[in-house]
């Protein structure tokens, strides 16, 4: 390839980086760049697949020790502030026990990203909603296996 097209290339690459940390703030830019906790893990002892208005899927999996999240991840199809936002969802879980993750809400994610634009918030709360679907799991779980004890 020549040296024009690859300028042209690094060109295009940091106008677009440029535009996206202008419009997100820094903090949410980061987080784009490198989506923490990213990807599916197997046999969660909580997840949440919730599909948002907008027509995207987030899922979210949690995996417990002592009733704190030891393990969080989320997965989604979504658009860039989807994967920001589902990042700080699993992010905000971990450590946390059922209650303190009842606190987890869409605002508490995007106040902690630093805010979105109007038209993307509502990706902080279908993040918000699947981690909530996703404690929702294991409460269920927990509760079948304390009936299904032996006496
Ligand atoms: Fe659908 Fe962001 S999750 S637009």
């Amino acid at each position: 390839m020549s040296k024009d097209f690859d300028d042209f290339v690094e060109g295009l690459q940091n106008q677009i980086y440029e535009e996206t940390r202008t419009n997100y703030g820094q903090v949410a830019f980061q987080r784009w760049l490198k989506p923490l906790y990213m990807g599916a893990f197997d046999n969660p002892d909580g997840h949440g697949r919730i599909r948002g208005s907008c027509g995207d899927t987030m899922q979210i999996f949690l995996r417990f020790e002592n009733d704190k999240v030891k393990e969080a991840s989320f997965q989604t199809d979504g658009c860039g502030s989807s994967t920001v936002c589902g990042s700080f969802a699993a992010e905000l879980s971990l450590g946390k026990s059922p209650d303190e993750i009842l606190d987890i809400t869409g605002e508490v994610i995007l106040k902690e990203l630093g805010g979105l634009p109007e038209e993307e918030k509502h990706c902080a709360f279908l993040s918000a909603e699947a981690l909530q679907e996703a404690l929702n799991d294991y409460m269920i779980k927990q509760k079948r296996r304390e009936t299904e004890k032996p006496l």
